[in-house]
């Protein structure tokens, strides 16, 4: 059991468990509010994740951004992590070895930050972390609990890059998280 987070970011620095380890620049651990009631768990680092070590700052994250000031969601305000520390290459998806390689740092870094509720970003968020039975379309929008954590999968934001449309969705589940927050 680890006390805080820097302690679990010690370890992924120097991490070398899966083969990604070998084409990173910089491990991206995540962002936040240690203490937040709402994380938010993505895929894996992109280019510009990876050369700066921190999550969701791409043209992903520029979106994510815009959804959050709408929201009235400050990003000191959450925690954001992804499923694997290291950049898969040409933002593949990452493989399950490597998801499972890495799932324990996750693991730890909820424990450390106990959410209220876990927002699960696309489907590898979502198989990864409720099963591979489980699929963004169909699971979208609506609440999971498990283990005391209330899960809300919801479209990754490159999806919304690649189709508008899913752009309502996306923000009227993130509605449902901020309410759900204030209880
Ligand atoms: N996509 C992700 O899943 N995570 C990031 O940090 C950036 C883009
Ligand atoms: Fe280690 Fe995770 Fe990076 Fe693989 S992706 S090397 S398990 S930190």
């Amino acid at each position: 059991m680890y006390d805080t987070l820097e302690e679990i970011n010690e370890e992924v620095k120097n991490c070398r468990k899966c083969k990604l380890c070998n084409n990173r620049k910089n491990t991206v651990f995540g962002t936040g509010n240690p203490k937040c009631k709402i994380m938010f768990i993505g895929e894996g680092p992109g280019a510009d994740e990876d050369s700066t070590g921190i999550p969701f700052v791409g043209k992903a994250g520029k979106l994510m951004n815009q959804a959050f000031l709408s929201l009235g969601i400050e990003r000191n305000d959450v925690y954001i992590a992804n499923i694997v520390k290291c950049r898969p290459p040409n933002n593949r998806n990452p493989e399950k070895d490597e998801a499972k390689s890495c799932m324990d740092y996750l693991r730890n870094q909820v424990l450390v930050i106990k959410p209220k509720i876990i927002v699960l970003l696309g489907n590898v968020a979502l198989k990864n972390i409720l099963g591979e039975e489980y699929g963004i379309t169909k699971s979208r929008g609506k609440w999971i609990e498990k283990k005391g954590i209330l899960y809300m999968p919801t479209f990754h934001p490159a999806a919304l890059l690649r189709n508008e449309g899913l752009k309502i969705d996306f923000w009227n589940d993130l509605k449902l998280v901020l309410e759900e927050a204030k209880k």
